[in-house]
């Protein structure tokens, strides 16, 4: 398969908060973030600022608790959180394929439900790289993706 890379730094919450508020303006209905990460990593963080790119309006917190945390707006929000989750179908069984029908469909922790994920998903992976800083790699496996990586790239 085709993929594009990009690799951001950020330096502090807040800057993780902007990357995620830029990617968040260029996503539609039917897009599917995945996060990658370990713990702390800023996934959630990342995507309070995809949910404001989005104009939606409440305010993120973790979804580990609850799986799914839905937020409206022009442009919903689906973010579901799968670290807790024993098996890939129990995300069929909560509607992921409806979501991702109206709504911008985020998931932390990804990787256990790749077998799941729609064939085109816009891969993004946190690294911890000391107190403050994080390396954010984004990875698009479709074309749609590789042209709103570029787009983030010229910001
Ligand atoms: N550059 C940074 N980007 C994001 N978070 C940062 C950064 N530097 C420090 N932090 C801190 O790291 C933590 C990130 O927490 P967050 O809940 O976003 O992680 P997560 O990847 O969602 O973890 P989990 O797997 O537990 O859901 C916060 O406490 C935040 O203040
Ligand atoms: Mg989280």
């Amino acid at each position: 398969m085709r993929e594009m890379k990009a690799t951001f730094e950020t330096n502090g919450v807040l800057e993780t908060e902007k990357l995620g508020e830029a990617l968040g303006k260029l996503l539609s209905p039917g897009d599917c973030v995945a996060l990658q990460g370990e713990l702390g990593a800023g996934k959630t963080a990342f995507t309070r600022g995809l949910a404001r790119g989005l104009d939606a309006v409440d305010y993120v917190t973790s979804p580990t608790f609850t799986i799914i945390n839905e937020y409206g707006g022009d442009i919903p929000l689906a973010h579901m959180d799968v670290y807790r989750l024993n098996d890939a179908f129990e995300l069929e069984d909560i509607g992921f394929r409806e979501y991702l029908r109206s709504h911008v469909v985020v998931v932390e922790w990804a990787g256990k439900v790749a077998d799941i994920l729609p064939p085109e998903v816009l891969w993004v992976e946190f690294e911890i790289l000391d107190d403050k800083r994080r390396r954010i790699t984004f990875t698009a496996t479709a074309g749609r993706y590789e042209k709103i990586i570029r787009e983030l790239k010229q910001q």
